[in-house]
C-alpha cells in the first residue's frame, strides 16, 4: 500500500531525518513518564544505548505473562520495546517490529544479532518489517496469528486509525491482547490543529478524542477496553501550549482483548475469579486495569467481561474462574469503581 497521504511522508521525514535522538523532540509528549517495572529496568540495562537514545514512546506498553508469545510492535522505531519484549517472550517466542521509516529500522536491525547474544539466545527471535501499520496483510501477517499487539506513541500518527485497529483485531488470535500507550485528547481537535505539522509530528495533532476511540473499538466488536494508566501531558513548549489552549492531552496505556462475547456494560453472572499468583514477577497481585487488582488467593466477584478477560485469554492458566454466564443476576454493581477512569464506563 502506498503512503496514505502527504502527512504520512512528512512523519517519515520527521522520524527519519529531523529527530535523531529523544532530546531533539520539541515537546515532552513522547517522553515516557510512566513508571517502569523493576524487572523491565534490568532488561533495559542490557539494551544498547544507541537504541535507548532513540526511544520516543509515551508509556510502558509491555503486559505480563509473555513467555513463549508471538508479539507484534506497531511503529517499533529503533526497536527499544521490541528488544525489551524479545527478552520477555524468551527463545520460544518471537517479536515482529513494523515501522515505515527506513532510518529507524536500520538502527533496530543493526543490533539484532548482538542483542540476541546479550540475552543469551541461540538465535535472534525478532524480525523487523518495513511497512504501514494500516496494511499488515502486505507484511504477511496472517489472520489470528498474534498473541499480543503492542504499540508506543504511534497510532495517533496514523491518518487512518480505523484501518489500524481493524488490522489489529484481524491479526490477533482469539483471546489475544492489544496493549498500547498513546496520546488522547479531551475533545476533537479543530482542523487548524489537526493539520499543524509540528503538532501532528509531535503526537498531539492526531491525538484521539477518547469517546471517538471508544466508538471506534465498539464498531470493531470490542465494546469493553480497560485503562491501565492515564497521565496528563505537560507540553513544556510555550508556543505549542498557546496553540492548544484549553485542550487536555493524556498519555494512556490501554488493554483490549479479542473476545467475541464481551458486552457493552458490566453484567452480573455471579462469577468469581481467584488469582493463583503464578505470573512471573507478579507473585502478590495482578492489576487487570486501573481499578481492578486481583490479590493472590483472594476470591473476587467479577462481571462477565472481567471473567472472560481473565479466563479466556493467556491469563486463563493463572486464574481459577468459577461460574459461567448461564444465570444472569442483573447489572454488575460498579458503584465503588470510578467509572470516569475506566475504559468504557464499565466496571
Ligand atoms: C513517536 S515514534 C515511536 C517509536 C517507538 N514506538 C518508540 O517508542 O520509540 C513513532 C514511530 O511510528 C512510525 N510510524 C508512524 N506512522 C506509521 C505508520 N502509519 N506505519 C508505520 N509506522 C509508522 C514512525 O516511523 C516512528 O518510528
Amino acid at each position: 500500500m502506498p503512503p496514505l497521504d502527504d502527512s504520512i511522508t512528512k512523519i517519515q521525514e520527521y522520524y527519519g531525518n529531523i529527530i535523531l535522538k529523544s532530546k531533539d523532540l520539541q515537546t515532552n509528549t513522547c517522553c515516557c513518564s510512566e513508571s517502569i517495572p523493576p524487572h523491565h529496568l534490568s532488561i533495559l540495562d542490557n539494551i544498547d544505548n544507541e537504541i535507548l537514545g532513540k526511544f520516543y514512546g509515551c508509556g510502558s506498553p509491555i503486559p505480563p505473562a509473555l513467555d513463549g508469545c508471538s508479539v507484534l510492535d506497531l511503529g517499533c522505531g529503533s526497536g527499544r520495546d521490541v528488544y525489551l519484549t524479545s527478552c520477555l517472550v524468551g527463545p520460544k517466542g518471537f517479536v515482529i517490529g513494523v515501522d515505515m521509516t527506513d532510518e529507524q529500522l536500520a538502527v533496530a536491525k543493526s543490533h539484532q544479532q548482538s542483542q540476541a547474544r546479550r540475552f543469551g539466545f541461540p538465535k535472534s527471535n525478532v524480525d523487523f518489517r518495513q511497512g504501514y501499520i494500516e496494511d499488515l496483510a502486505a507484511l504477511d501477517i496472517a489472520d489470528d496469528a498474534i498473541d499480543v499487539v503492542i504499540s508506543n506513541c504511534v497510532i495517533n500518527l496514523s491518518p487512518a486509525k480505523g484501518r489500524v485497529f481493524s488490522e489489529i483485531f484481524r491479526v490477533l488470535k482469539p483471546g489475544g491482547e492489544l496493549f498500547f500507550s498513546d496520546v488522547f485528547a479531551s475533545r476533537r481537535l479543530p482542523p487548524a490543529l489537526r493539520e499543524d505539522r509540528l503538532l501532528v509530528a509531535e503526537c498531539l495533532g492526531g491525538a484521539m478524542y477518547v469517546e471517538d476511540f471508544r466508538r471506534m473499538l465498539r464498531g470493531l466488536g470490542c465494546p469493553d477496553y480497560r485503562v491501565m494508566t492515564k497521565s496528563r501531558i505537560t507540553i513544556d513548549n510555550p508556543e505549542v501550549e498557546a496553540k492548544v489552549g484549553a485542550i487536555t492531552f493524556w498519555s494512556m496505556t490501554i488493554r483490549a482483548f479479542k473476545i467475541a462475547s464481551l458486552e457493552d456494560l458490566c453484567e452480573d453472572y455471579g462469577q468469581v475469579a481467584t488469582y493463583l499468583g503464578t505470573i512471573p514477577d507478579h507473585p502478590h497481585q495482578f492489576p487487570l486495569d486501573d481499578h481492578h487488582t486481583l490479590i493472590s488467593g483472594k476470591p473476587m466477584l467479577v462481571c462477565g467481561n472481567t471473567a472472560a478477560m481473565l479466563g479466556e485469554t493467556r491469563f486463563g492458566r493463572h486464574f481459577k474462574v468459577d461460574g459461567d454466564c448461564s444465570i444472569h443476576f442483573g447489572a454488575f454493581d460498579c458503584s465503588s469503581a470510578p467509572a470516569s477512569q475506566s475504559g468504557t464506563g464499565c466496571c
